[in-house]
């Protein structure tokens, strides 16, 4: 990894049509029940990101095929996916992965969400392993319920990676999650299609519901009450094709940006807009930013699709909120942007109940809080979030994304709406969600 340092200065207005890139987690999600399937699945619009090609070399290390790569082929404005590629994956069946060393580099969601299928599967072995942050992550958080199942796996000091697992018989249980977690809950509905029985999870709060809606679609008994679902195992599964919307999250920038610079205006096409994902846009509504669109409600019934929207954004000038716990995992990825909005908003933006922010790629909380203080912010770390008082705009300065692609990104949107500029040091890092961010940036700029 290059140490590249970016300069992002005011360049007034930003404005244009964009369609962010495809979902991360909806990606990931695609290429491993793509690979848990019988027959070929077809993804249109898959992620071409850091991270999700470690997604793909994980299914073809245990068995799955890649039967057309396109990943790397420019096919902007061919089929329907606005301009994304797409690709087919020939499955290997849920009891079909064989054994296999497992590089997952940066990403935390293939190092939860994979264990859970692999743990059902008696006979094989697997090891994960990823870069220096992933080998911060906790994964006792997939161990002790996939252990509760029966499974087999041996961590790094009982919580870090390696993570080693053997394949055993695996019976359905009840868990209520000690913390809001789609990774974990992910997990666990994984490993119960391959259980003995029926499998519940109990969720404190909402967390997004991609790998839900997406077995609900390849054919998997599963439903939703309140904040359990419950999944029944399967003998197969057939998702046959998946179209993977626009990333919120990674439009988030873009939406921060808009509303942040005065005089924007962007228009954002077909961004994901399920309701698990949305909490973000609904803090900048309420913030008083300006973006359009047509967000998925909340709702009691388990979709089966993933709702799409064009976002019409524009500057205003913004409100201090406070954002609790219920709220925290419906924007988790986008906290710090709350906090860069939270600089430029009349009064006092408080984050409360976010304490996992602070095993993120990096603890988000302290890289944010001493981030912006870097860039002029009057902004402090609590112990599960931080309070920020605006004072009307950020002076600039430097940054260092400590290898986060979140806080690279959050660090260029801060120099376009500061006062002197931002250096970024370590903007490479963006390429694990967000390849192309810098383009676009100056696109909207231009
Ligand atoms: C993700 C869930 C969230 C999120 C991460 C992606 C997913 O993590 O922060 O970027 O795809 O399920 P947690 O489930 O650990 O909160």
């Amino acid at each position: 990894m290059t140490n590249e340092t970016s300069h992002f200065t005011s360049f007034g207005a930003l404005r244009g049509v964009l369609r962010p890139p495809a979902d991360k987690s909806i990606s990931h999600r695609a290429a491993m029940i793509a690979a848990m399937g019988e027959g070929e699945t077809e993804i249109v619009g898959y992620l071409d990101a850091a991270d999700t090609r470690s997604t793909l070399a994980a299914v073809q290390a245990v068995g799955a095929r890649l039967v057309r790569d396109e990943l790397a082929t420019d096919a902007v404005g061919e089929g329907d996916g606005l301009g994304a590629p797409s690709l087919r994956i020939a499955g290997v069946g849920l009891r079909g992965a064989r054994s296999a060393a497992i590089d997952v580099g940066n990403a935390g969601t293939l190092l939860r969400l994979l264990p859970g299928w692999l743990a059902g599967q008696p006979g094989g072995t697997w090891t994960l392993d990823g870069d220096e942050s992933i080998r911060k992550r906790p994964v006792d958080r997939v161990a002790t319920p996939l252990g509760l199942m029966g499974a087999r796996l041996r961590a790094r000091e009982e919580r870090l990676p390696p993570l080693e697992v053997e394949g055993a018989p695996l019976h359905g249980i009840t868990y209520e999650l000690p913390v809001a977690s789609a990774q974990v809950k992910s997990c666990v509905l994984l490993a119960a299609l391959a259980a003995d029985g029926a499998t519940t999870v109990g969720e404190p709060e909402r967390s997004r519901d991609h790998t839900e809606r997406m077995l609900l679609r390849a054919g998997v008994n599963i439903h939703r009450n309140g904040r359990h679902v419950t999944v029944v195992n399967a003998d197969e599964l057939i998702l046959d094709r998946v179209r993977v919307p626009g990333d919120p999250s990674s439009a988030a920038f873009l939406v921060a940006a808009g509303v942040l610079v005065p005089g924007s205006r962007l228009l954002l096409r077909d961004v994901g807009v399920n309701w698990t994902r949305t909490g973000f846009l609904r803090i900048v509504r309420r913030m008083r930013g300006i973006v359009l669109g047509d967000l998925e409600d909340e709702s009691g019934e388990l979709a089966a699709d993933e709702p799409v929207s064009d976002l019409d954004v524009a500057h205003g000038a913004l409100e201090a909120t406070v954002v609790e716990a219920e709220e925290v995992p419906l924007a988790i990825d986008e906290l710090p942007l709350v906090a860069l909005l939270g600089c430029y908003a009349e009064g006092e933006t408080i984050v409360r109940g976010a304490q996992e922010l602070r095993v993120k790629e990096i603890d988000r909380i302290a890289g944010v809080v001493e981030g912006l203080s870097g860039l002029g912010a009057d902004i402090e770390a609590t112990d599960d979030g931080f309070v920020v008082r605006g004072t009307g705009g950020l002076r600039g300065g430097s940054i260092d994304a400590r290898g986060d692609h979140r806080m690279a990104m959050m660090g260029a949107v801060a120099g376009l709406a500061s006062r002197e500029g931002v250096e970024v040091l370590g903007m490479e890092a963006s390429a694990v969600s967000y390849p192309g961010f810098v383009e676009d940036l100056e696109k909207l700029c231009a």
